[in-house]
């Protein structure tokens, strides 16, 4: 089975990394993780890479005279290295809007709230603050404006009544390890693609 080589942008810990490495063990799985890009030197999720015998790439954006110029050194990787679909997880970098063009339809992202609900940063606060009792996680496509294209995929969780935002975390957390791999299975067999902007579901 031929698979999609798939590049993995990190900033962070890396648990979703790890649970798309884990989803790409399964043999009939049909996405591979190819590149590791962080951009923080000692980012968690770099060891989940180096476990796993991932090839891992280190690009500190401080490096980089611009937005663009970095962006550019990431798609000049991610490109050597034949990608052909982009996972932003956990990825703390805006993209320009060059790059998001060159991907587009190509990358997507994990957020933990129910799109288009909370956007942004400190997300499980915004979901206490607003008082909901359900909140959940969602994979999009990457678009220009952050935490904005269209939907791929969404889970609910529960906000429970004594809930702080590392106990929602936590729990949002466990379903977005689950939608993730799910949501790249979908992409790499070809069950959603975007089509004028629209996730579109075959
Ligand atoms: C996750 O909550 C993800 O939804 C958000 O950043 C966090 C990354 O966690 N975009 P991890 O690095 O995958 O553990």
């Amino acid at each position: 089975m031929k698979k999609l080589k798939v590049g993995v942008l990190i900033s962070g810990r890396g648990s979703n990394l790890q649970a798309l490495i884990e989803a790409c063990r399964t043999p009939e799985f049909p996405a591979e993780i190819v590149l590791v890009i962080s951009n923080v030197p000692d980012a968690g999720g770099l060891a989940h890479a180096a476990k796993a015998g991932i090839p891992s790439v280190v690009l500190e954006h401080q490096d980089f005279e611009t937005r663009e110029s970095f962006d550019a050194a990431m798609n000049f990787k991610l490109r050597e290295a034949q990608i052909e679909f982009v996972c932003l997880a956990g990825f703390m970098r805006l993209l320009s809007a060059t790059f998001v063009k060159i991907w587009e339809g190509q990358i997507v992202n994990i957020h933990p709230s129910l799109l288009p609900a909370f956007k942004g940063l400190d997300v499980h606060g915004q979901a206490l603050a607003a008082g909901v009792r359900v909140s959940g996680c969602t994979v999009h496509y990457v678009v220009a404006e952050l935490d904005s294209g269209p939907i791929i995929l969404q889970a609910e969780v529960s906000v429970e009544p004594n809930d702080t935002s590392n106990s929602l975390a936590a729990r949002v957390l466990k379903a977005e390890h689950r939608i993730y791999p799910e949501a790249l299975e979908m992409i790499a067999k070809n069950r959603v693609h975007l089509e004028n902007g629209e996730a579109v579901f075959v």
